[in-house]
């Protein structure tokens, strides 16, 4: 065997995957796993802290028992995208054929990977709000397509605005991505400026996914959905799914709708990469959607009082924040204590013991924030509060002169 031969090993990962970067979360795990758990009180995890209402894991126990335990048909079963159907026309008054325009898919995250694989060709440019969602940039990228990010800012409650995405079409540009409410920001958009974005779809004749994932989570704000605008209904993939609206993150559901030869050709792939959902999730999903609406006003309700509680109590510290009128998320400032937003992230966990995310994970107008998660019980908030003011305290006077 030539030198040559042991000194030049093949790769053995794809360009591919090397678009995915995981730097910033990668580091933030292992920190988080190098520290003792004890104590630490976590505003970090995007997830509700109830467990699944028992009526609906019931129903997927209920499958079980009557062996429905095989594969569905590769687009879900009938009775749950005529649920969804159902769902969608009551909540927003938009129809969409269970049979043609609807895929149930494990979790959102994998309508939204479907989605970007069947519409983007290398190349493609992608306007996407910054900071975002973690792995927009990823499903992006891994599709071949081009992250084309929009900057935001605090000053206006983090909102995309319509004449900043039309001041980045190029000729390559094919879709709009946002997500509302917002994850990390909490932000939530108004018809008006939803409708203002649509006229810059309509013009330049480009698609849009809507993440709407959060959409059930509103706080005293009525959430429009993007495909209800005039005419959007026809470019728009909203994906949903069941995950943050009745605390089933592990049961992996969610759901695109769209244009009939859009979800066709998710269709097409997702046959030939996932097969199926999962029969009894998708059978729980049922259930949630038949009866569950009295669990989300529940959840919400809480999650609203902890939403006032922490605004509050980190603005009175000194970490400004907006008021985030959906999902449940805060996003607040951290400059005034000088540190990066990963640095105060990572001597948060060190010193008091309390789990945030860093800003900057979200893109690179995240840096100068964190972001918080209040799907936490009410005491461990304000625990959390007391130690972070504490740390404030601490770094802002050392920042000043
Ligand atoms: C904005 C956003 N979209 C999509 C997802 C994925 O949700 P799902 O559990 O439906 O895959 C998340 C999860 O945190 C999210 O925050």
């Amino acid at each position: 065997m030539s030198d040559e031969r042991v000194t030049k090993p093949k790769k053995r990962s794809s360009q591919r995957a090397d678009l995915v970067s995981d730097v910033g979360f990668g580091k933030f795990l292992n920190l988080l796993h190098s520290v003792s758990l004890e104590g630490v009180i976590s505003l970090g995890v995007g997830e509700p802290d109830f467990a699944t209402p028992w009526h609906i894991c019931e129903a997927a126990v209920d499958a079980l028992k009557k062996g429905r335990t095989g594969y569905t048909p590769s687009t879900g079963f009938p009775e749950l995208r005529r649920a969804v159907a159902q769902n969608l026309e009551s909540r927003y008054g938009i129809r969409y054929d269970p049979e043609t325009e609807i895929i149930i898919t494990v979790g959102s995250s994998q309508a939204m990977d479907l989605a970007f694989r069947g519409i983007i060709d290398p190349g493609d440019e992608v306007i996407m709000p910054d900071p975002h969602y973690v792995c927009y940039p990823s499903c992006i990228s891994l599709a071949h397509g081009v992250p084309v990010p929009v900057p935001t800012r605090a000053e206006n409650g983090f909102k995309l605005e319509a004449a900043q995405i039309e001041a980045r079409i190029t000729p390559n540009t094919k879709v709009i991505l946002f997500g509302y409410p917002a994850n990390p920001t909490g932000t939530e958009m108004s018809r008006e400026e939803l409708a203002e974005i649509a006229e810059v779809a309509l013009k330049h004749d480009l698609l849009v996914i809507s993440d709407e994932i959060y959409s059930r989570l509103t706080y005293g704000v009525e959430h429009t959905c993007f495909s209800s605008l005039p005419g959007m209904k026809e470019r728009t993939i909203l994906l949903d799914g069941f995950s943050k609206a009745y605390a089933m993150t592990g049961w992996r559901l969610g759901y695109a709708v769209g244009p009939a030869d859009l979800i066709a050709v998710m269709s097409k792939i997702h046959q030939h990469t996932m097969l199926s959902p999962s029969s009894m999730a998708q059978m729980a999903a049922v259930e949630a959607l038949k009866s569950g609406e009295g669990d989300i006003r529940r959840m919400v309700t809480e999650y609203d009082q902890r939403r006032k509680v922490i605004v509050q109590g980190l603005n009175k510290i000194g970490l400004k924040c907006h008021e985030p009128k959906g999902a449940f998320y805060v996003f607040p400032s951290v400059q005034t204590t000088g540190l990066t937003s990963e640095e105060f992230t990572e001597r948060l966990l060190l010193e008091e013991k309390v789990v945030v995310m860093p800003g900057s994970l979200f893109g690179g107008r995240g840096e100068g924030f964190v972001r918080c998660c209040y799907a936490a019980a009410m005491p461990d908030i304000e625990e959390a509060l007391r130690r972070m003011a504490r740390f404030v305290e601490q770094y802002q006077n050392r920042a000043q002169p």
